[in-house]
């Protein structure tokens, strides 16, 4: 039988299950592990485009250098001001287009449903690499690759995810990928900046999980926090991103109160919400996430292009 990944569109973490994820993580270590010339034989001879309707840094580079580290190469659109979308092209025929010429799409659409349409359009698989505030499956995959990888494990870890819960993408994938593990979960924001009720619903059945409004009430029980950065640009008011701008962060005297085996995340890019001083601790692991990010992406594509790797 072929991977769970072969030829799929990468839509939502919520297609994938619990053996999917862990099968992932496994062949992620194989690669990282295969010398150079077994590696570029995995995706040889295949192409892999991009449509990237938002900026990106760690996303378009590391699947860029996971596709060249597997032997395949990429093109695309990464900067729509130089490509026909300025003259108006719509989405559908820029899909069309793209697909015709490479192996996958790798897409990132300010609007939500944009890679489920995408895909509808694509004849090739379509990766979702954030779609509007809904969903972005390969950050979760690489966030909870960096769990087991630092941790050893993912069940049974209490996990604190602090910041914008409402507009960040990425806290929604990693709830969903979470809830298919047995974790204990503290949501921390400010009022405004809340998760969506129906993400909630949607977990209820299989994910404990607490709120909290302040980072000091649960800090010192957590062994993960992860921290995300609030989406300015997500918010329909501007005066409500004024209301909740520099109302949590993480310096050291925070970590002081933490167990001392703690692991600090964030998907990146960071703005104000972990003080520089954090970086050189222990506990900072943002960095080595990113970089994990190259490995992970590695392994999906590899699974992507091969029915068996
Ligand atoms: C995230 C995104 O685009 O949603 N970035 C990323 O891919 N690592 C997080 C963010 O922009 O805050």
């Amino acid at each position: 039988m072929p991977n769970s990944f072969y030829l799929k569109d990468i839509l939502s973490i919520k297609e994938f299950s619990r053996e999917d994820l862990e099968c992932l993580f496994k062949n992620a270590d194989k690669i990282k592990s295969m010398d150079m010339k077994e590696k570029i034989e995995i995706a040889k001879g295949k192409l892999l485009g991009f449509v990237f309707y938002e900026p990106s840094s760690r996303t378009k580079i590391s699947f860029e250098t996971a596709m060249l580290t597997i032997g395949g190469h990429c093109t695309g659109i990464t900067d729509t001001s130089t490509s026909s979308i300025e003259k108006g092209e719509n989405l559908a025929d820029t899909i069309s287009t793209i697909s015709g010429y490479t192996d996958a799409i790798v897409l990132r659409h300010p609007l939500e449903g944009a890679a489920r349409f995408s895909a509808e359009v694509s004849n090739k698989p379509v990766i979702n690499a954030g779609s509007g505030t809904e969903e972005h499956p390969t950050q979760a995959m690489i966030d909870l690759y960096t769990m087991y990888k630092e941790k050893g494990k993912i069940d049974g870890l209490k996990i604190g995810i602090m910041g914008d819960l409402r507009y960040g993408r990425t806290v929604y994938s990693l709830l969903y990928a979470l809830s298919k593990f047995s974790t204990k979960i503290s949501l921390i924001s400010p009022q405004e900046l809340r998760l969506r009720e129906n993400t909630l619903l949607d977990i209820r059945e299989t994910t404990k999980w607490d709120e909290y409004e302040k980072v000091e009430e649960i800090i010192q029980d957590l062994d993960v926090l992860y921290v995300t950065r609030i989406q300015k640009e997500r918010f329909p008011d501007p005066s409500e991103y004024q209301k909740v701008k520099d109302s949590y962060f993480v310096d050291k005297a925070l970590l002081e109160k933490a167990s001392s085996n703690i692991i600090v995340l964030h998907p990146l890019p960071r703005i104000e919400e972990i003080r520089h001083e954090v970086d050189s601790l222990p506990q900072a692991k943002y960095f080595i996430q990113a970089h994990l990010g190259k490995d992970l992406r590695s392994a999906l594509l590899g699974l992507l292009f091969n029915a068996d790797l």
